[in-house]
């Protein structure tokens, strides 16, 4: 029982008005066509899956290659029907095909199967899934033989529909199986001559009821599953639909998410459990987040590693980096790539760092730049400090060792080495390296003129009374 799947992705998308291929446009983080290769992949291997290209192949073929599918170029679009027939030779081999739509992004590989199973089950020609959503508009409508009936009958497109088919609400999803044999000996009985001058996939169950072949539907558990995404605000609308659907599958793991229709959650973020999410926060691309952490408002994480209670205050910016247990950031730092907090240690608000690694409780509480740097364990670091990394054409590296006390408003000249435990005094520019347990100075010396203040004033008021007399 060979079953291959076969993807539509070659169609331009015209209702967009984008440049992008429709297929290639993102919902939860991922091209609509990479969740429907997810989801078929979970049902036959990717060698068996054929991915049909068309408009702009090139680019939808790079974006998805590392799936392992196969590509079939469909080099004019003209139509699902057309589409079709272009993989005519590529699955000749197969018994059955299930036929997905690049465009419909939600579909769970449960779904797939319950079709699957019902195909075979019926031993029909075509099995067509459908769904009842609010508004069935701009959708093909499913014809039943009676309504209580698994047999159809036909799939008139909304264009075509009378005033008494439009009354049907069961749409087609444009999610079929097909017996491979009888959908291929009957598929040249395709025409152009509908509304779009395209052949229509769907005409397949007129024609293949005609040949006295079986055709019947069958209704998904969800419409939303099936909806497709013709537009940006339909775009927009299942990109909220798959948004909301991953954090409520976070929240049955036990992660608390206040407001979660507030929060962008990528589909391959995880989360453990206990922790919370605040409302407005976006947790992006390949995130791991460990138990009993706390993201507070405003925070946008990407690509980063984070241990078990850490707690990110709100308005952080954190990419590709990695926190330590038990580290507190924020409100408002920012972590660049290459970035790595050590357990316990504090980056407060106001500092930005890169490539930098913090160690266990250190301490960065305000206002800093920390590039190119490799500081220990025990290690504060003063408001302000600033590591001066780039010479204007290299970078250099500062490091300090464990339990160094680096003073509020220091400039720190890389290459630097600050030994362990070593003092560097308030406001100090440090361009030697200084050696452990040493205090270092990089300041003039203060002056202080004892009552300088008061003889200007008085100067001052002397000089105003000289002009009053000279007005007067
Ligand atoms: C199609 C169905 C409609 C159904 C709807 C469900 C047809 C004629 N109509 O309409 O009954 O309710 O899906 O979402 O099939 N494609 C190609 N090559 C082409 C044309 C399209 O690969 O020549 C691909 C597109 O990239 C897209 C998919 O096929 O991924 C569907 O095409 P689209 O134009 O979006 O069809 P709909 O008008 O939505
Ligand atoms: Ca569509």
């Amino acid at each position: 029982m060979r079953f291959a799947i076969v993807i539509m992705a070659a169609g331009k998308g015209t209702r967009l008005k984008s440049k992008r291929a429709k297929v290639l446009h993102h919902i939860g983080g991922k091209a609509l066509l990479e969740h429907v290769i997810l989801a078929a992949t979970q049902i036959v291997p990717p060698e068996d899956v054929y991915v049909v290209v068309g408009h702009q192949a090139g680019a939808v073929q790079a974006a998805v290659a590392s799936t392992g599918v196969k590509f079939v170029t469909q080099a004019e679009q003209r139509g699902t029907g057309h589409a079709i027939q272009t993989v005519r030779e590529a699955v000749s081999g197969y018994e059955h095909l299930i036929v997905l739509s690049g465009d419909v992004p939600l579909l769970q590989p449960e779904t797939i199967a319950r079709l699957r199973d019902f195909h075979l089950s019926e031993r029909s020609a075509m099995t067509i899934l459908t769904a009842a959503p609010d508004d069935p508009n701009d959708y093909g409508r499913v014809l039943r033989k009676s309504p209580a009936s698994a047999e159809a009958i036909a799939i008139v497109e909304q264009k075509a529909l009378t005033p008494e088919q439009e009354k049907v609400r069961e749409i087609n999803s444009g999610i079929y199986a097909f017996a491979t044999e009888h959908l291929f000996k009957n598929i040249s009985e395709l025409t152009t001559s509908n509304a779009h001058g395209e052949y229509y996939l769907t005409d397949m169950a007129r024609i293949l009821v005609q040949e006295k072949q079986k055709v019947v539907a069958i209704e998904a558990d969800s419409a939303t599953e099936v909806l497709g995404a013709n537009t940006i605000v339909e775009m927009v609308e299942l990109d909220a639909a798959m948004r909301l659907s991953i954090a409520h599958k976070l929240m049955e793991q036990g992660v608390t998410i206040y407001r979660p229709e507030t929060t962008v959650i990528d589909s391959d973020v995880k989360v453990g459990a206990d922790t919370i999410i605040e409302p407005f926060v976006q947790l992006l691309g390949d995130t791991q987040i460990g138990e009993d952490c706390r993201i507070r408002s405003y925070s946008v994480i990407e690509n980063s590693m984070l241990d078990h209670h850490v707690l990110i205050r709100q308005g952080c910016i954190i990419n590709d980096s990695r926190i330590h247990s038990s580290a507190e950031l924020g409100p408002y730092a920012r972590l660049r790539p290459g970035s790595e907090i050590g357990e316990e240690a504090h980056v407060g608000n106001f500092v930005e760092t890169k490539k930098m690694r913090l160690g266990k409780g250190s301490k960065a509480s305000h206002l800093s730049y920390l590039g190119d740097a490799e500081i220990g364990s025990g290690v504060n670091i003063g408001a302000g400090t600033i590591t001066c990394n780039y010479d204007g054409v290299n970078k250099h590296r500062t490091l300090i060792e464990d339990g160094a006390f680096v003073g509020s408003h220091s400039t720190l000249v890389a290459p630097l080495v600050i030994g362990q435990g070593a003092y560097i005094a308030g406001g100090s520019t440090i361009t030697e390296d200084v050696p452990p347990d040493a205090l270092a100075l990089g300041r003039t010396r203060q002056t202080t003129k004892v009552e300088w203040a008061k003889s200007r004033r008085s100067q001052i008021h002397a000089a105003k009374e000289v002009e009053k007399s000279r007005q007067g």
